[in-house]
């Protein structure tokens, strides 16, 4: 299969990844369904399609028909098998634990049609995981987006011992038809290329603040003005969620038994606290924006 020829995609969660993918998708021309086992989350992101496409409109970056027809393609829906029978691609963007990815990924193969690939967007889980519980390893990948997915050209596609070339190729021209760079890693590695890059600054990051050598406003702005990021690590880690940080440090950490993989004492707090970011208000900054 082409990418041209993916007619129907589905994306399973509709969370802080899985509502900007699906929308990402629809714009891009596919049928697309987006699905998740809570109600809220799905009237979390219908909301946001619904200030999403006519602040595009408004801005001129979108014809009011062409938000009009993204809005058509898209569906949110509680019903995993509704969303995933006929789909031809797959991106599974839930939460990431791999008990929960596992049974995602054997429903899936249950439900989809033989051809469909099943990409996951997980962060840090390898395709490998949930591939042996389907009977279609070959059609298995990673396709990482990043946050915000609308906005983030980069996607990493991650080749698998079982995944077929065509397999990867078919998921970087999926990316490509999205408006996405995609970069391809020929193996399978902890934390992809980008993950590993931005935890060693921001480990770096959380040790300058966590032994007070500058305020996080400080060493933010240092990265924005002397490296040229777009946000400081610690910003971002508020746009991305203190508490994903923390997911991934102590599942990293009961993997390897590695105390220097442990949450960094400020995040440990942070998350005991309920101050994961701007999802909740409040994190290494405050938003009085969010509710
Ligand atoms: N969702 C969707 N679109 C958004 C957005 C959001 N949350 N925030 C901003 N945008 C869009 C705006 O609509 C605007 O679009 P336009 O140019 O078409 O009008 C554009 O982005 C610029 O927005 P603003 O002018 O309001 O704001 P900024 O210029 O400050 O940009 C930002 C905001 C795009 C978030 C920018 O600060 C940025 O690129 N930050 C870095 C993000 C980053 O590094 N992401 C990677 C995170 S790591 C990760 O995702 C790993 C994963 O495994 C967790």
């Amino acid at each position: 299969m082409k990418a041209e020829e993916i007619k129907r995609i589905a994306v399973v969660g509709a969370g802080n990844m899985g509502h900007q993918i699906s929308l990402a998708c629809a714009l891009a021309g596919i049928e697309t369904s987006c699905s998740d086992v809570s109600e809220v989350q799905l009237q979390k992101a219908k909301s946001f399609m619904q200030s999403y496409l006519p602040g595009k409109v408004a801005k001129g970056k979108l014809t009011e028909e062409a938000a009009r027809a993204a809005a058509a393609r898209l569906r949110f829906t509680a019903d995993l098998d509704e969303a995933a029978a006929g789909a031809d691609f797959v991106i599974e963007a839930a939460t990431e634990k791999l008990d929960l990815k596992k049974e995602i990924f054997r429903r899936l193969d249950r439900i989809c049609p033989p051809h469909a690939v099943l990409a996951t967007n997980s962060s840090f889980l390898v395709s490998s995981l949930v591939a042996g519980e389907t009977s279609r390893p070959a059609l298995v990948c990673n396709m990482h987006f990043f946050n915000p997915a609308l906005v983030m050209k980069c996607v990493e596609v991650v080749k698998g011992p079982h995944t077929a070339p065509e397999t990867a190729a078919l998921a970087m021209d999926l990316a490509r038809r999205l408006g996405k760079v995609p970069v391809l890693l020929h193996k399978e590695v902890y934390g992809f290329l980008v993950n590993r890059i931005l935890a060693r600054i921001t480990e770096e990051a959380l040790f300058l603040l966590e032994t007070g050598v500058a305020s996080a406003e400080d060493i933010d702005s240092a990265v924005e003005n002397a490296l040229g990021h777009p946000m400081g690590p610690l910003r971002l880690m508020d746009l991305t969620g203190i508490d994903l940080n923390y997911d991934i440090a102590m599942e990293r950490y009961r993997e390897t038994g590695d105390p220097a993989e442990k949450p960094s004492p400020t995040v440990v707090e942070k998350y005991a606290r309920g101050e994961w970011g701007r999802k909740t208000g409040r994190g290494f900054y405050t938003y009085p924006e969010t509710k």
